[in-house]
């Protein structure tokens, strides 16, 4: 309410003409400092952040190495590079380092682009052997840190924080403002020469308008609110690990998820993904299916997302509602033979 009254609700400018606020620059000072970089630039979407930025950053001559499980802004911003693109089989370090040793040397730049925390699996890259491969092919690392930032690491810093990794190794920090940050918007954060240039040169930022400042202070708060109240994120931790450990020990394929905010229960066919999703809605969880293209067809799934306000008994009550109508799913007729029988 505070931004609103000092800003209102729109810049009506792109922040390079008239739309700058000083909401943005403090905003992205708390971005800087809690990947602990040089500075960062806050773009209007999160999808539109890595669309602009890759689309820019890359070219025809250029080379992107990318985890099959990306999201799809990644995919959008590579197509409209027009770089080569090469994916690996989800969390493959050899198949990245093979697309390197194989295409490098020919093309100009290489940009190896990973999530801090996978969307889909909720698995973790390894980033100390990331590192490594960036250095050894002289290439850029990407991070995106949608799922990671405010969720990973003590104080909710991310994959560096977790994975004790100088965060000024990886070349390109993203994230995205509409998870934990409770907000819409999309960032960059790294060194000031990659941030001054996007600032002057990444359409996305230029031709668009600066964020809604009442967006930009709900992230600004938010950032705060987790620093001030680490509880929140050791309580994420412990209703993560106590989901996954309830999902095991009832039988369910949770895949390689680490269990901290997102962990899925992978049902295997996209119907009864959307079958169980809406009888758990009836039983009142609001949990939404994951399916094909989201996922390969024999990996359709429910994705659950868990919070640090979520009780124990809220998980156990969710998973034993899990197991019973996925059971009630599984021993009904098939959808094939009811078919047929019309
Ligand atoms: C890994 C990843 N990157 C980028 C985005 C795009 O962010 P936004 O939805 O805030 O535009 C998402 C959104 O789901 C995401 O999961």
């Amino acid at each position: 309410m505070e931004a609103i009254n000092t800003y209102g609700t729109s810049v009506s400018a792109s922040r390079i003409s008239a739309g700058e606020r000083q909401v943005h620059r403090d905003l992205e000072t708390a971005l800087a400092q809690l990947h602990g970089v040089a500075d960062a630039v806050s773009f209007v979407g999160g999808h539109a952040t890595n669309v602009s930025v890759i689309g820019d950053l890359l070219g025809a001559e250029d080379l992107l190495v990318t985890d099959v499980a990306i999201h799809n802004s990644i995919t959008e911003g590579a197509k409209l590079s027009g770089a080569k693109r090469i994916l690996c089989q989800h969390g493959d370090l050899d198949a990245m380092e093979r697309a390197l040793r194989l295409n490098r040397a020919r093309c100009r730049r290489a940009l190896i682009v990973v999530e801090g925390l996978y969307s889909m699996d909720g698995d973790v890259p390894d980033l100390a052997q990331l590192i490594k491969l960036k250095r050894r092919y002289n290439s850029w690392l990407m991070v995106d840190e949608a799922h990671s930032c405010g969720v990973l690491g003590a104080s909710g810093r991310g994959i560096a924080e977790e994975q004790n990794i100088d965060p000024t190794e990886v070349d390109i920090w993203m994230g995205t403002l509409s998870k934990s940050f409770v907000a819409v918007g999309g960032y960059i954060a790294g060194s000031r020469p990659l941030i001054e240039l996007l600032r002057y040169t990444s359409p996305g930022f230029v031709f668009s308008v600066g964020q809604s400042p009442p967006l930009a202070a709900a992230a600004l708060a938010a950032i705060k609110v987790m620093q001030a109240e680490p509880w929140r994120l050791e309580k994420l931790r412990q209703n993560g690990r106590a989901f996954a450990a309830g999902a095991r020990r009832r039988g369910f394929d949770i895949g390689p998820t680490i269990g901290a905010s997102v962990v899925p229960i992978i049902v295997g066919n996209s119907p009864h993904a959307v079958m169980l999703s809406q009888r758990l809605l009836a039983r009142g969880y609001n949990v939404v299916p994951a399916i094909f293209p989201g996922v390969p067809e024999n990996q359709a799934r429910l994705r659950f997302f868990i919070t640090s306000e979520h009780t124990l008994e809220q998980i156990e009550g969710t998973l034993d509602a899990v197991a019973e109508e996925l059971t009630a799913l599984r021993n009904a007729p098939s959808l094939v033979s009811m078919v047929t029988q019309a």
